[in-house]
């Protein structure tokens, strides 16, 4: 038996991802909640021949305790989205609040349910759960993931653009490490699982690495109203899909996710050396199993180019995680 919600579930990513969710048969309850609408897509949803039942709540009558009970796994894709000329970093000011408070809903009323946070600034919007979590006294890092996985899908589109076989790209793997914007994203390309063709390298090996750092500024532009949302819906679904598979038992599932390094001390130490900080969150190759963060894998063998983009992640990535955790101890 395993529920799922999704709080933000009917906006541009929480119906396709609610979709996504309600497909898949390990899902025997969906929760639905959202500022508005939550019910008439759970309705909606409902008619679809899968198992889960799907109910769907509003903030009245404490529809967010009522949605989060019994609660496995969350996802949150609540919050607004970039426009045209917004960095993510720009959504701080409504996403943080947003965030803060659906997370005190899920650390008072389901805080052993494992956390997947879209809502951007993930670099902010995850340390701010942690936060909120350690004032409940609830605090697990294992728990809680930043979701970085539609990075880690445009890398494989994108290699397998290059190789000319758009038939590879869902098994082409790609590790995608730091975090999630800009050069805060960091494409290990020299790892793809399917290696570039012999000779690809410099103005086109810095353009494939910028247009995975920058994938979403282009949906943005193109969109003008908003952000990526259906190849984040389907991002988001195979990142909970792996996230349910590991807690039924499944092994071996490793996947790039943006977590906090006490997750797994000796993991987490040994990728702190191996990069040189004292950021308490990365986001690396992590095994998942039934408690969540099973084991934070390392970085492994790099390019010196690699490593300078890790070099330049890093000052991006400790003033955003500073951001989250200082909002709770002083909120603006
Ligand atoms: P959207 O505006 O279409 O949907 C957001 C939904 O959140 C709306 O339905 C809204 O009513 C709801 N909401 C707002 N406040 C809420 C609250 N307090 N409780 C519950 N629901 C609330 O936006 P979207 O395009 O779906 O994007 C959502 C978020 O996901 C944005 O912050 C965006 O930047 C982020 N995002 C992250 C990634 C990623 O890779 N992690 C990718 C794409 C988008
Ligand atoms: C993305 O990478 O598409 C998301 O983080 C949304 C955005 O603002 O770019």
């Amino acid at each position: 038996m395993v529920k799922a919600v999704v709080l933000g579930a009917a906006g541009g990513i929480g119906q396709p991802l609610s979709l996504l969710l309600k497909l898949n048969p390990d899902v025997t309850e969906l929760g639905l909640y959202d500022i508005v609408n939550a019910p008439g897509v759970a309705a909606d949803l409902a008619h679809i021949a899968t198992p889960a039942k799907v109910e769907g709540y509003l903030k009245d009558d404490d529809g967010l305790q009522k949605v989060l009970t019994g609660a496995d796994v969350v996802v949150i894709p609540a919050g607004i989205p970039r426009k045209p000329g917004m960095s993510r970093d720009d959504l701080f000011k409504t996403n943080a609040g947003i965030v803060r408070d659906l997370a005190t809903g899920i650390a008072t009323t389901a805080p052993n349910a494992s956390v997947l946070v879209i809502s951007n600034p993930v670099n902010s919007t995850v340390p701010i759960v942690a936060e909120v979590f350690k004032k409940h006294g609830v605090f697990d890092p294992k728990r809680i993931f930043g979701v970085t996985t539609l990075d880690v899908v445009r890398a494989s589109t994108f290699v397998s653009e290059i190789l000319g076989d758009r038939s590879l790209a869902t098994s082409i793997a790609v590790p995608v490490v730091g975090g999630h914007s800009g050069v805060t994203i960091v494409p290990l390309l020299s790892q793809s699982s399917h290696p570039l063709p012999p000779g690809f390298g410099g103005s086109d090996l810095e353009a494939l690495v910028k247009h995975i750092q920058f994938g979403g500024d282009e949906v943005v532009k193109a969109k003008g109203t908003g952000s990526a949302t259906l190849s984040m819906a389907y991002a988001g679904a195979e990142f909970a899909n792996k996230v349910i598979l590991a807690l039924k038992g499944k092994k071996g599932i490793v996947a790039p996710t943006f977590v906090h390094l006490a997750a797994d001390k000796a993991g987490g130490e040994a990728l702190k050396k191996e990069i040189g900080t004292d950021l308490e969150y990365f986001s690396a190759p992590v095994e998942l199993g039934p408690n969540g963060v099973e084991k934070i894998g390392g970085i492994g063998k790099i390019t010196g180019a690699e490593k300078a983009l890790i070099a330049a992640a890093l000052p991006d990535l400790k003033v955003n995680i500073d951001k989250g955790v200082s909002f709770i101890e002083a909120p603006k």
